[in-house]
């Protein structure tokens, strides 16, 4: 049985990811895992691909635990996983609350890291993982400082792993886009100090980062930041002294 992994299925890019996987045809069933089974049912009405919602908090390692244990009963061969469960919160480290810190930490890293670990034995030659990382994780970001910790850790995860898994003809695409109009910002605002960030300048739609970041994984790439304005920012944070272009985010959030 052929089928694709989609976390973060019940809102914006997972969601957007799902349907274009259907759209492409070529899965015997999608598996979604999100806490809101209801988003994820509705979703599954409406695509031509079987999808089984798979209700899972990710921050919960017994729910890696329960994802492995039926991977290994079904035997899948899992042809595209894609890690889109993350969210980030707005303010500074006094702004946090433990369990907003530790929750970032434990879905952005932790949950990232664990699931690709326990899926790809169940990939062969061909197989896609895409990493939603984050244009956030090309340099510290003060105000949304563990959120942008998170996303540098798995864009170094996604590209180590790249090389590790190459030889099994499996091809690790970390996806670094910016802003995108989805529920990301409500969440994100949902803190002590959510006015830290105010713009979200050259917002995309969630299904253009969801097409073009299928496609340049199917081109191979290793990174893809989806736009223009963020491979910009990728380039500067190349060549830029990091303070530098902290001090022009301190300016522009503040605007
Ligand atoms: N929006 C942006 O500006 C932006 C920019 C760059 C990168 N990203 C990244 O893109 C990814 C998708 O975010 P989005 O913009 O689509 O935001 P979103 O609309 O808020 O979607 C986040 C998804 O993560 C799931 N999720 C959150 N906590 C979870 C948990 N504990 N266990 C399982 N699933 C959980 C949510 O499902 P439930 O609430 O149903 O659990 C939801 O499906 C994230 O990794 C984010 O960091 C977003």
């Amino acid at each position: 049985m052929k089928i694709a992994i989609v976390t973060g299925a019940s809102s914006g890019l997972g969601r957007a990811f799902v349907r274009q996987l259907d759209r492409e045809g070529g899965l015997d069933e999608i598996w979604g895992v999100a806490r809101r089974a209801g988003r994820m049912e509705e979703l599954a009405a409406e695509l031509n691909t079987p999808m089984r919602a798979l209700a899972l908090d990710l921050v919960k390692p017994e729910s890696i635990e329960a994802l492995k244990d039926r991977m290994e009963e079904e035997q899948p061969d899992v042809r595209v996983l894609i890690n889109a469960a993350g969210f980030g919160k707005f303010g500074t480290y006094a702004d946090m609350t433990l369990p907003e810190t530790s929750d970032m930490i434990d879905l952005n890293c932790k949950a990232a890291a664990n699931l690709t670990a326990a899926v790809i034995p169940h990939m062969g030659r061909g197989g896609r993982v895409l990493e939603i990382c984050s244009s956030a994780s090309f340099q510290p970001l003060p105000g949304f400082n563990v959120y942008a910790a998170t996303k540098a850790f798995l864009l170094h995860y996604s590209r180590a792993l790249r090389w590790e898994v190459a030889p099994r003809g499996i091809c690790v695409t970390a996806v670094c886009p910016g802003w995108i109009k989805t529920e990301f910002m409500k969440v994100a605002r949902d803190t002590a100090n959510g006015r830290t960030v105010r713009h979200y300048p050259f917002a995309l739609r969630p299904e253009t980062v969801a097409s073009r970041a299928l496609r340049d994984n199917r081109l191979g790439m290793a990174v893809t930041t989806c736009s223009l304005p963020s491979l910009v920012q990728r380039t500067a944070s190349k060549f830029l002294p990091h303070c530098f272009i902290m001090a022009c985010w301190e300016g522009l959030r503040r605007i």
